[in-house]
């Protein structure tokens, strides 16, 4: 329940994107918030008010002569204890009127009526032909100087039956950018590189060895870190799990190819958090056939090192401090011990504890955090808000080094 007490202003503009923003509505209810929509008399043409009021739980305001408000003042009454207005889909006209600060019908009225630090986010939906044409393009442009939040829009096939930029963003992505709007923004402007996932070194072309690591522990960093405003690269070793949004996302599968991906990324960012249970060995000899069974007889399987990922990017740390580098290291005993051990060797500035087999796979998680100061224990959570509490741990310890500012 990401968004529990949350008054959320839902405005619907008319374009073919209103089917998603149905879904959409569901989402933020079932994340905890209260929704009102507000339509135009266009997406009345998509998607019926019924819809939207069954979904929403609440009556649907259309028009600004509606009575229903004692004040008849809508446009005033649903945006003052609102904590965010979100227009999806936003259609090229409704994108112009934001613009020039029109008021010619009720959600427009309310945009412009709603109180400065009430947060506008605008997601545009339209034919690739609309969403490039300059003059959409000039109006989203004043739309961002006016500190207009625009979410998207993605590129793909189009309900047209053209192919291009203009499709408005998944309701799956939307809210996942509604729920960051609200989490403070402590990383802007920063770059942070984190490795995820388990590693998978092959024995042969159809198996291998890796371990039980799930990745959700780095991808709930990876959000969290996108959330608090940084620009996010994830190298991930194979998992099922859905890539953050607006994070980019870099797939291996051994240690070495981990290795060879993060030198890659490593230039230029301000932090480096490795959360990926990287194998220590790999194959010496992987055979490039599959090895066949023979009658009593067992394969035996000879071991070379792999690279430590992290102490060699420690190892790197500029005289500026970067990257400000963040190891996890994953135990099944002597937490305590190990963990500030590990630290040490390694090099670096923090390091995040957890028990192997309480993380691998689970949603929830124990952290602790060992630094030069001792240690700190984060108790059970899902590893969202773990997460969360780490990227503001973080956040703190770098915006004390006068050199990342
Ligand atoms: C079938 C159909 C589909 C449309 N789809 C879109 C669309 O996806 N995006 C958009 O910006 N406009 C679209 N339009 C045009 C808008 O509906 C039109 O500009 C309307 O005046 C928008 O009004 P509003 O901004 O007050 O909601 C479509 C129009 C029709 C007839």
């Amino acid at each position: 329940m990401e968004l529990t007490g949350k008054k959320i202003v839902l405005g619907l503009s008319g374009g073919v994107a209103c089917y998603k923003a149905a879904e959409l509505c569901r989402g933020l209810t079932k994340e905890g918030a209260s929704v009102q929509v507000v339509m135009t008399d266009a997406a009345t043409h998509f998607i019926t008010p019924v819809t939207m009021q069954a979904l929403s739980g609440k009556s649907v305001f259309t028009d600004q002569w509606d009575p229903r408000v004692p004040n008849n003042m809508a446009h005033i009454d649903v945006t003052r204890d609102a904590d965010a207005i979100v227009i999806a889909p936003c259609s090229a006209d409704f994108i112009r009127k934001l613009a020039h600060g029109a008021c010619d019908d009720l959600l427009s009225t309310l945009c412009v009526a709603r109180p400065r630090h009430v947060p506008l986010l605008a997601a545009p939906a339209m034919n690739v032909e609309m969403w490039t044409n300059p003059a959409t393009q000039r109006n989203v442009q004043q739309l961002r100087e006016d500190g207009i939040h625009i979410l998207g829009p993605a590129a793909g096939a189009q309900a047209c039956g053209e192919v291009g930029m203009g499709r408005m963003l998944e309701p799956a992505d939307m809210l996942e950018e509604i729920v960051a709007a609200f989490q403070p923004k402590v990383m802007a402007g920063k770059r942070i590189l984190i490795t995820a996932g388990p590693t998978f070194e092959p024995i042969d072309p159809v198996r291998g060895i890796t371990n039980l690591s799930s990745g959700k522990m780095g991808y709930a960093v990876a959000r969290a870190a996108r959330e608090a405003g940084a620009e996010v690269t994830l190298i991930s070793g194979p998992t099922a799990l859905a890539t953050p949004h607006g994070v980019h996302r870099v797939d291996v599968q051994t240690a070495q190819q981990m290795m060879d991906a993060v030198n890659q990324a490593i230039t230029g960012q301000h932090v480096f958090i490795a959360v990926a249970a990287v194998a220590d060995w790999r194959v010496a000899n992987p055979s490039t056939q599959k090895v066949k069974k023979t009658e009593g007889g067992t394969p035996h399987i000879a071991f070379e090192q792999n690279p430590d990922i992290l102490a060699t990017i420690a190892a790197r740390t500029t005289l500026a401090g970067h990257p400000y580098c963040v190891g996890f290291a994953a135990e099944s005993e002597n937490l305590l011990e190990y963990g500030a051990a590990k630290r040490e060797r390694k090099g670096i500035p923090l390091l995040v504890g957890n028990i192997g087999h309480h993380t691998f796979g689970q949603d929830d998680n124990t952290i602790v955090l060992f630094d030069e100061q001792g240690h700190t224990i984060l108790p059970r959570a899902d590893k969202l808000t773990l997460a969360r509490q780490l990227i503001s741990e973080i956040s703190k310890r770098i915006n004390k080094h006068s050199l990342f500012q």
